[in-house]
């Protein structure tokens, strides 16, 4: 495979690594495994819940009904979060489709929202 046409997932996974081989162990592979995850979690927010809610750090909502992940704290508890998603309680409100997911995949969505929030 040529050099140039790594995937944007590769590129993040050889930066990972460097940053593994750069700090002391066990910082190191908590810090990579966290962005990792948050990774992934925007991957999956991209798929399911970008259509409705603003994900970065400033875009608008395009259904200005929905919360932008940034700011869901204090509105919703993140460390509960990961298992409303699992259980697929997150519907609520008729706009918003029910959503069940994988641990992992839950876990990642959890991670990523929260290192967006602003507080
Ligand atoms: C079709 C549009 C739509 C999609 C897609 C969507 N949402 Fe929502 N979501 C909404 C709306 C609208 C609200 C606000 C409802 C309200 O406040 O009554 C909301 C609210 C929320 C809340 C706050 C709930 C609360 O208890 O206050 C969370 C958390 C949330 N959404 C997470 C997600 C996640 C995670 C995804 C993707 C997996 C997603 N949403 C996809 C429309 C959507």
């Amino acid at each position: 495979m040529k050099r140039c046409s790594l995937t944007f997932k590769q590129r993040l996974r050889r930066s990972i690594l460097a940053v593994l081989v750069a700090s002391s162990p066990l910082a190191g592979v908590a810090t990579a495994q966290a962005s990792e995850l948050a990774q992934q979690g925007q991957d999956i927010a991209q798929r399911l819940c970008a259509s409705c809610h603003a994900l970065g750090r400033a875009e608008r909502s395009p259904m200005p009904t929905a919360p932008a992940f940034r700011r869901m704290e204090p509105r919703v508890d993140l460390d509960q979060m990961a298992e409303r998603l699992q259980d697929g309680i997150i519907a609520g409100h008729p706009e918003m489709p029910t959503f069940v997911m994988k641990e992992h995949e839950a876990r990642a969505l959890v991670a990523y929202m929260r290192s967006l929030q602003d507080n």
